[in-house]
């Protein structure tokens, strides 16, 4: 499969080819994302809740973030790469949102980073273009703003807001930003900002007119038992046949029925005669 660089994206826009993309945070996920020929693979920062165990993605520092992207950009032959810039790497300057960025192309070999806003954040977004590294942009809900939205809400629901968004979606391709994820977003508002910019939106809970869509692995492989947010679909129930298989495990070696005759090695008596008394 041919490997997929930032100019195709412009590319499915343009012929109106809706393509999936999905999150990875290890090297066996990344792999088997790839292989279904998924063209991008993010490395969220949802990693903080679904790989370390936080209760949001605020916590979550650049070290941790570039050891699962390493991990993911080892498996992929075909998908294009992003890496989510954690809360407070780019927020607090200019200079911080390149180099950090550069820290993930350089020491993480991702091809592009996301970060979270809109208007506010164009001049991290124009720096980091200008440094030759492409910047996926993310508006709406915006989960590092956890604090300031109230919780997670959809966005845009009024004129002002519904405004805003508008704004920043015009602001973000005017930067630079190669596409726009658009996170908690009313259908009919995404489906506008679609038609109203000429980068590619990627939709999660943002409708079926969003030029690509983005899901979280864990979401729509069913990895969280029964919570299902109202933007998913789970495609399986992985974590149903994954308890299934563990307890049959535990079980089998506590009957004494794994490992069997075909999971084992021999050696002659000689040897066994030979080695017992030593
Ligand atoms: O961190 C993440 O997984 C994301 C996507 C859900 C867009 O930002």
């Amino acid at each position: 499969m041919k490997k997929i660089a930032v100019q195709d994206f412009q590319k499915f826009k343009r012929q109106n080819k809706q393509f999936s993309t999905l999150t990875a945070y290890d090297f066996t996920s990344a792999q088997l994302v790839d292989k279904a020929g998924i063209p991008l693979i993010l490395i969220g920062d949802s990693a903080a809740m679904v790989m370390y165990g936080y209760d949001t993605t605020i916590p979550i520092s650049v070290e941790e973030m570039l050891l699962v992207s390493r991990a993911v950009s080892r498996g992929v032959k075909s998908s294009f790469v992003v890496a989510d810039m954690p809360f407070m790497s780019y927020q607090t300057s200019v200079e911080d949102a390149v180099k950090n960025a550069g820290r993930f192309v350089k020491e993480a070999n991702v091809e592009a980073v996301k970060l979270e806003g809109g208007k506010i954040y164009c001049d991290r977004i124009e720096a980091i273009v200008g440094a030759g590294i492409p910047v996926l942009a993310h508006i709406g809900l915006t989960p590092q703003s956890f604090h300031q939205m109230g919780g997670y809400k959809v966005q845009g629901k009024d004129i002002d807001s519904a405004t805003k968004l508008i704004e920043d979606a015009k602001a973000v391709e005017i930067a630079g930003a190669f596409a726009l994820v658009l996170e908690g977003v009313p259908a009919e508002l995404a489906k506008l900002i679609t038609e109203t910019i000429n980068i590619p939106t990627i939709g999660i809970g943002a409708g079926p007119s969003c030029d690509g869509q983005i899901q979280v692995y864990h979401d729509i492989l069913g990895l969280f038992g029964t919570f299902v947010p109202k933007h998913t679909r789970q495609y399986t129930q992985l974590s149903e046949t994954i308890s299934e298989s563990l307890t049959k495990y535990k079980n089998e070696v506590q009957e004494g029925v794994f490992p069997s005759e075909e999971h084992s090695a021999h050696i002659s008596s000689e040897i066994i005669n030979a080695v017992k008394d030593k």
